[in-house]
């Protein structure tokens, strides 16, 4: 089936893309990049622009539930992010309780369920506490997947993986023999979700970050200049078309 999406926006020329709602990706994973250099530019502390882009997630994550998305995977904290300054740590680290005490009901009516990747026991009380009641508010709904990457890193994910693997030989929980990629993948913190389909990054940095090293190997990459603050439903279409233009071939011909 095909839709086409009309999007106005004051500052641009409208647009619109052609999408086929057969066609979308079914795991969306995202870099928010760029919350500095937004406040930087209109000489705000760079708080601001973190918390212009919590504003951004909420519109993706509307139009990601629209569009029947199932997994939105977003990078919120890496485990390089703790070396920001201590009060740009402490900001970020509120956003989530905020984010989820004026979004649960919407995220409720809309059927989202909330989940996390990352070391969650590492972060303050307040804000683990805040995230696992949502984790348990939303346990039983059936749509969107609202991932959050917190305290995420993928060489530790893939160590971790390792070391209980390791753990699990010596106990003769499984055999070294049976250790393939399936299996591999089961001991990481996607477990059981589907790769990315697609990634987007924002802010005109082209590299992954340590992100999802491992479940990014066939993935479809979308970089763009935009500002993760400036990202809106029209950039977000415009990824997704150009998604289902792409040819995959998985090393194939
Ligand atoms: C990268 O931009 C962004 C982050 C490290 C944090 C992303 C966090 C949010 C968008 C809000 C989180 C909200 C919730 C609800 C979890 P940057 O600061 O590195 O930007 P710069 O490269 O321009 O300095």
């Amino acid at each position: 089936m095909f839709i086409k999406m009309p999007f106005f926006n004051r500052k641009r020329k409208h647009e619109s893309y052609e999408l086929s709602l057969d066609h979308m990706p079914e795991h969306v994973a995202i870099i928010m990049d760029g919350n500095g250099r937004w406040a930087k530019k209109r000489g705000l502390p760079r708080v601001a622009g973190h918390r212009e882009g919590m504003t951004t997630i909420k519109k993706i994550v509307r139009h990601a539930a629209k569009y029947k998305i199932k997994v939105l995977t977003l990078y919120a904290f890496s485990t390089e992010n703790w070396k920001r300054p201590k009060t740009e740590v402490d900001y970020l680290m509120k956003l989530p309780a905020e984010f989820l005490d004026t979004y649960l009901p919407e995220l409720m009516e809309n059927h989202i369920k909330v989940q996390t990747i990352g070391q969650l026991s590492d972060l303050p009380a307040h804000t683990r506490e805040a995230i696992e009641m949502a984790i348990e508010k939303t346990s039983e709904n059936d749509g969107l997947i609202l991932n959050f990457a917190l305290n995420y890193g993928g060489r530790a994910e893939i160590l971790k993986a390792v070391r209980e693997i390791a753990t699990d030989v010596k106990k003769d929980q499984i055999k070294m023999e049976d250790i393939d990629e399936k299996t591999f993948s089961t001991y990481l913190y996607t477990h059981p979700l589907k790769d990315p389909d697609l990634l987007i990054r924002t802010s005109g940095e082209i590299r992954i970050s340590n992100y999802l090293l491992w479940q990014l190997a066939y993935t479809e990459f979308w970089f763009t200049e935009v500002l993760w603050p400036d990202f809106d439903e029209n950039h977000f279409e415009k990824a997704l078309f150009d998604f289902q233009n792409r040819k995959r071939r998985y090393g194939g011909v």
